[in-house]
């Protein structure tokens, strides 16, 4: 089945993301969000990203407008029915997307594939939640998606051959470059990142160095874009907490412990760019 229409539940920076790759590489896009400010929130944030791309003439005003005419925001769930594959980006949570998967899978037909875009949370659990766990798998895109290539595709236990194919090439022509990762905590990339982040969160609670002093490290000293905290801030505190109660919990290793002061600055609001303050401060938005 040819796919032509996107289903994206969640409208948050992940999700608001996919779904402007997705109409730039003319796919129809159903976006859905708990509430209509926050599915409006979600469109405004792609205006202003596609306004950024007409600026710096990547993409002509009517281009624009055909990119904009192609999002659908909805709330009711119900309407994910129009869908031909299904992305999930909403909050990093198990119980909330073993809720959604299973609302989903009441809705979709049965040939629709359910995705989700889980940054650590396991794809063979989230399909058990299905009654179509060889349909069900990982579509991890990287934050900011329409400037990160890489997209990680995840098969859970049941996941069929046929689906890892459809995605894969769902993602290539979604202008990415897939990489297979196996279902385990975390899968290649937050494995790997997500405990570099958490150990720069503890030299910042050690006072090894202040915020600045690491970050300008890890960038001048290791080559990096931009410093784990900066990036913590860009991934949003409460993800990068809740990632990390996945590894410990799925991985049972103490390496994983998550710094008291990435939890207590969940506590307190400080998500990072998304709320204006986390490790650094930010205008907002
Ligand atoms: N932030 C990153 O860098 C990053 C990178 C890759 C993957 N992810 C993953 O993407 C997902 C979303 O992360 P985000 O950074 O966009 O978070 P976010 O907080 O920006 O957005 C999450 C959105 O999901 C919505 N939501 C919650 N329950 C919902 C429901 N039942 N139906 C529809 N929408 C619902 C929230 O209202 C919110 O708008 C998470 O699973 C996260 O782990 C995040």
């Amino acid at each position: 089945m040819a796919i032509k229409t996107i289903g994206i539940v969640g409208a948050g920076q992940m999700g608001s993301g996919i779904a402007q790759v997705a109409a730039t590489s003319h796919f129809h896009v159903i976006m859905s969000d708990i509430s209509e400010a926050l599915v409006e929130r979600g469109k405004s944030n792609i205006s202003t990203s596609l306004d950024r791309m007409v600026q710096k003439e990547k993409i002509t005003p009517p281009q624009k407008r055909d990119i904009m005419d192609r999002i659908e925001g909805i709330v009711d769930m119900g309407e994910m029915k129009g869908a031909d594959f299904i992305i999930e980006a909403a909050t990093e949570n198990e119980g909330l997307k073993l809720s959604i998967f299973k609302e989903l899978d009441g809705i979709c037909g049965k040939e629709i594939i359910l995705s989700s875009n889980t940054s650590s949370l396991s794809i063979t659990k989230i399909a058990s939640a299905t009654t179509r766990p060889e349909k069900v798998i990982g579509m991890h895109f990287m934050n900011p998606v329409p400037a990160m290539e890489l997209v990680e595709i995840i098969k859970g236990l049941a996941t069929s051959d046929e689906t890892f194919r459809t995605t894969k090439g769902l993602a290539e022509k979604l202008g990415k470059t897939p990489v297979e990762a196996n279902d385990f905590p975390g899968f290649i990339s937050n494995r790997i990142l997500i405990p570099m982040i958490n150990e720069a969160i503890y030299t910042l609670f050690e006072g090894v160095g202040d915020a600045d002093a690491i970050d300008t490290v890890m960038k001048l000293g290791m080559n990096h874009p931009m410093g784990p905290l900066a990036l913590a801030d860009l991934i949003g505190l409460d993800t990068v907490l809740a990632i990390l109660n996945t590894l410990y919990q799925g991985l049972g290793d103490p390496k994983y412990r998550p710094c008291p002061l990435l939890k207590k600055y969940v506590d307190a609001g400080y998500l990072g760019r998304k709320t204006g303050r986390g490790f650094f401060s930010y205008e907002k938005t």
